[in-house]
């Protein structure tokens, strides 16, 4: 990243963390089960419980958790006893901020926070047993680099686990690719259309946004064993739900229409689509 991405970047998570973050399609109301059925099996668990009672070797001494914004994985993975201590790390002071406070308040003062950049990482070698990331590496150009930062720094034996946007990189979104998107939107009721058309699905003001997220999944296969994959779509509603005008909708109806794109979401999966979100759990080569 250059200065001027760098600045911005910065300016952009900043104010995004101090207004509390946009809405996103997996927060609305009965997204979250059906996300939780695609990836854990079971509408109920959520992917870290899975990862706690499936994959989880006890406790980890020490977690690195990458972009992690205002520390919401952290507080989770502790109030799961998975973690001795976490560091999580940013890009954002502002979002470190928050972050810490929230720990403070929660009282868990085993986890620490420190600005970094996950364009230019350097760790020592070994130094945590388990590194999460939750939707921050489609922020990262220098994926080869802080991927093998990543390895490095993970003992022998240690867990990767990602939860990313892995779909079209920026550069690569075209009307082309959101015509099944527009041709499910275009069915909607005018009344419930924000806009008369999608548009592309990248925040032009964040020059990190999707920056390599094609090629996230290879870059990982390349320094790491994907012991499991759990891909979970996002094909349809996270493309539309920004251009969604559910307020006025009594909750049944709200429901109903948010249903409705997840089960033609279902199909375009069931018939091969390419998920844009997944789930990953890895361990380095030769761990
Ligand atoms: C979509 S948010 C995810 C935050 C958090 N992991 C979560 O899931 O709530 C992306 C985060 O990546 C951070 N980020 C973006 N580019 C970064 C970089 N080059 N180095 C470190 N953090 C970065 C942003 O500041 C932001 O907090």
């Amino acid at each position: 990243m250059n200065k001027l991405q760098h600045f911005l970047v910065n300016r952009f998570w900043n104010r995004s963390h101090e207004q509390g973050g946009t809405p996103t399609w997996s927060q609305e109301p009965g997204v979250r089960q059906v996300l939780n059925r695609r990836i854990t099996g079971n509408e109920h668990q959520w992917p870290v419980e899975w990862f706690a009672s499936e994959i989880a070797d006890g406790q980890y001494p020490r977690i690195l958790s990458l972009g992690c914004g205002v520390g919401a994985l952290e507080r989770d993975l502790a109030s799961k006893g998975l973690c001795g201590t976490a560091l999580g790390i940013d890009l954002s002071e502002r979002a470190l901020d928050l972050a810490r406070q929230q720990a403070r308040v929660a009282g868990y003062n085993h986890l620490d926070y420190q600005r970094a950049d996950l364009d230019n990482l350097e760790f020592e070698p070994q130094s945590f047993e388990a590194v999460f990331v939750h939707q921050a590496l489609h922020h990262v150009r220098d994926l080869e680099g802080c991927l093998t930062q990543v390895a490095k720094a993970l003992t022998p034996g240690g867990v990767f686990y990602a939860d990313e946007y892995v779909g079209p990189s920026r550069h690569e979104w075209s009307r082309e690719l959101l015509q099944v998107a527009e041709a499910v939107f275009q069915t909607l009721p005018r009344a419930v259309r924000r806009r008369r058309r999608l548009q592309l699905p990248v925040d032009w003001r964040d020059p990190s946004e999707a920056v390599r997220s094609s090629d996230i999944i290879s870059a990982i296969a390349e320094r790491f064993e994907i012991v499991e994959r759990r891909d979970y779509g996002g094909n349809l509603l996270a493309l539309i739900y920004p251009f969604l005008l559910l307020d006025g909708l009594r909750t049944p109806e709200r429901r109903k229409l948010v249903d409705e794109l997840l089960a033609r979401e279902d199909g375009l999966l069931a018939a091969g689509a390419e998920s844009f979100y997944t789930v990953v759990v890895a361990e380095p080569l030769g761990g």
